[in-house]
């Protein structure tokens, strides 16, 4: 057999985790020939490909970013690309393909499967919002970094007696504010799934200065005001309609010092969070779904996605994984209030 392997959407430490994981078992437990697709759907539309074999993820496990590069190419939104993608799939001898990524290109792997190509899903993402798997790999790293930036940043606003704003990614759902803000123990965390109060916040960082301890505010990039976006100065949002990175972060800090008389800084983490080596737990997770990635495909169980229940790792419909973003629920968000304000 010959299986075709793609990264697309986001980029995300574990990635290449999980090709090393399709690559060995692969070749080692089944003898076939696995092909790399370039730049997530691009590849497989543009007959972009890349062979790989054992020596190709020899050294693979612990690097950052993904070998086989990605996009967020969608080709039902490109002229022909559902049969650009069969002629690919017919010219390469290609059985099935493993498509590793979030919401976006999953879909895009439920749509095909949907249309008689083979396809198995591994879920990707910093952001922990696809549904049916209890945690994405690349999620525990981002959490990590962010956490690490926060217990940098309360030092440094402690010695200037700031209010320190930390803007971490997460446009619709709040996973990585949420995690980093309980582990590096913020005064507010802040999250799209909840417009909020600017009069609460300038009361809780106030009564934060009351101590002699900075006040330290963790803000989802897409979290919002009451009022929406164009409460934000800018109010700017970039050709996709999201709200540009940055923005949340830097009109808060400026909101809380014209309300309370404060300095107060904004650092914006961004793609920081998203670069680098992958932690232990996320390399495990990456390459225990690669494994069975495999077996789904030798089972032949496509239209299917690997997810994480629990410690087992399960075999659930795409159509499941992608109904619905998993955004943080209200009492997830209300367990962490206790440490809000001082
Ligand atoms: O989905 C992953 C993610 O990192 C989001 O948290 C963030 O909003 C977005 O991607 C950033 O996308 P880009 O890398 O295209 O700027």
């Amino acid at each position: 057999m010959r299986i075709g392997v793609l990264t697309g959407g986001g980029d995300c430490p574990g990635l290449n985790a999980v090709i090393r994981a399709v690559v060995r078992k692969g070749i080692k437990a089944h003898g076939w020939e696995i092909v790399g697709f370039r730049n997530g759907w691009q590849g497989p539309i543009e007959n972009l490909t890349k062979s790989i074999d054992l020596a190709d993820v020899e050294e693979i496990l612990t690097r950052g970013g993904t070998i086989l590069g990605s996009s967020r190419t969608n080709p039902y939104k490109v002229e022909g690309g559902v049969d650009r993608i069969r002629e690919t799939i017919a010219a390469n001898n290609i059985d099935a393909i493993i498509a590793i990524g979030g919401e976006d290109t999953l879909g895009v792997a439920k749509r095909l499967t949907d249309d008689g190509i083979g396809v198995v899903g591994v879920p990707k993402t910093i952001d922990n919002d696809l549904g049916a798997t209890d945690y994405t790999f690349g999620f525990d790293t981002a959490v990590h970094i962010a956490t690490e930036a926060i217990d940098r940043l309360r030092t440094t606003a402690e010695s200037h007696h700031r209010a320190l704003v930390v803007e971490v990614m997460g446009r619709h759902a709040g996973w990585i504010a949420l995690h980093s803000g309980l582990a590096g123990g913020a005064n507010v965390i802040l999250v799209p799934e909840r417009p909020f109060s600017v009069d609460k916040v300038v009361e809780w960082v106030e009564r934060r200065f009351e101590s002699e301890f900075a006040p330290i505010i963790v803000v989802a990039e897409g979290a919002m005001p009451e009022g929406g976006a164009e409460v934000l100065h800018s109010g700017e949002r970039d050709a996709f309609g999201h709200v540009r990175l940055g923005g949340v972060g830097q009109w808060l800090a400026e909101e809380i010092a014209d309300r309370t008389g404060k300095e107060s800084r904004a650092a914006i983490l961004g793609h920081i969070q998203r670069g680098g080596t992958p932690t232990a737990y996320d390399r495990v997770l990456a390459t225990r779904f690669g494994l069975h990635a495999v077996d789904a495909v030798a089972a032949g169980d496509f239209g299917t996605m690997v997810a994480l229940r629990g410690t087992d790792i399960v075999r659930v419909k795409l159509s499941e994984a992608t109904a619905e973003l998993k955004t943080v629920p209200t009492e997830r968000y209300e367990e962490a209030e206790v440490f809000f304000g001082a």
